[in-house]
């Protein structure tokens, strides 16, 4: 693997990778995505390959503009255009019929395709330059943690991709929402960077799917994922002073009121803020990095604490649900 930077020379040759097939990660405002030509068969199974995914799990078409999705998705399904227009670009997947021609392995198959138009410079100049649709789930390991810098990508993927473009930390740091518009009413099938509240101001119809009483409607949906080598715990409901950790264990909370709590109670070895004024925004940006920073230092237990369920909490209190479903712990 070759570390790019985001100078013009660099770029060009990160778009004109793309174009020959091979892989590279790119920077979005979400999270890192590992980025393939999305008209070319084999480059998409290299995708599945590099991150060891079931070819099951379709992957997310990016864009740099709303007129390209028309390329690879019906745009006129109704909500389409007024959701394009209010949020992207940004962290707003659309699932949609798709066009004829976008190949089986970007949609497993399925008869609808997921696209984006991601809010971030370098990752839409590269789409620009490549002049193509560009595929790109999140540049991890099947089921693992996502990556929000560089370093995070070349640590679990660099010896089996061709580039990474180090365009510095993601400003958001979870994943696109995921809106199902093929279908009425409306469903969020992955919890993300745009809010259920924001894209309901629009579209009063939406709902939530709910992990509970429905099944699976996409394989990210499938409840282990997002997941740390050590294992973790999420205390749903309750509060972490009340919990028995073993062996050594971290901590991570929300807001100082309970990590003061925690501290004083002196059972954790690490306790770790996501954010001591109680932002949800900052909780979210710091998430993936702080998970990657504890499982890198070999913790017995992580136990984790919800954020309030609004706004992009729900998104964290997702990837965190997630996080905890692993069997093998
Ligand atoms: O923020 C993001 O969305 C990042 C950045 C790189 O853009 N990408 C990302 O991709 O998270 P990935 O592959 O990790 O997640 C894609 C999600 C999966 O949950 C997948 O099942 C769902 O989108 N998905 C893709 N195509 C779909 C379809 N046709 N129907 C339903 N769900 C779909
Ligand atoms: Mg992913």
């Amino acid at each position: 693997m070759i570390l790019l930077s985001t100078s013009d020379t660099d770029l060009a040759l990160a778009a004109a990778a793309l174009h020959k097939g091979q892989l590279v990660g790119i920077p979005t405002e979400t999270v890192y995505g590992l980025g393939a030509n999305a008209r070319d068969p084999l480059a998409l199974a290299r995708v599945f390959s590099a991150k060891e995914r079931p070819t099951f799990d379709p992957l997310i078409i990016h864009v740099a503009k709303t007129a390209d999705a028309d390329e690879v998705a019906i745009m006129d399904t109704p909500h389409a255009r007024t959701m394009a227009a209010a949020f992207w670009p940004g962290p707003l997947t659309m699932v949609l019929p798709k066009r004829n021609g976008v190949p089986d392995l970007a949609t497993s198959g399925l008869p609808t395709v997921a696209v984006r138009c991601p809010a971030h410079p370098i990752a839409l100049r590269i789409i620009e330059l490549a002049g193509i649709p560009v595929a790109a789930p999140s540049a991890n390991p099947f089921g693992r943690l996502s990556p929000t810098s560089a370093e995070h990508v070349a640590r679990q993927l660099g010896d089996r991709i061709d580039y990474i473009v180090d365009g510095g930390p993601c400003l958001i740091g979870v994943e696109s929402t995921v809106l199902d518009l093929s279908m009425d009413p409306p469903l969020i099938l992955r919890p993300g960077g745009l809010s259920f509240e924001r894209i309901a101001a629009l579209l009063p119809s939406v709902q939530i799917h709910d992990r509970a009483t429905n099944s699976p409607r996409a394989p990210g949906q499938l409840p282990s994922h997002y997941a740390p080598v050590c294992p973790l715990r999420l205390v749903e409901g309750g509060h972490l002073p009340d919990v028995q950790p073993r062996g050594d264990a971290a901590a991570v909370c929300f807001g100082d009121k309970s990590a003061q709590a925690l501290k004083r109670l002196g059972i954790f070895k690490i306790v770790i803020d996501l954010s001591p004024n109680g932002d949800p925004v900052e909780a979210a940006a710091r998430l993936f990095a702080v998970l990657h920073e504890l499982d890198a230092q070999s913790y017995d237990q992580l136990w984790a604490e919800r954020l309030p369920d609004a706004g992009i909490g729900r998104a964290v209190n997702d990837r965190l649900f997630k996080a905890s479903q692993k069997q093998d712990c």
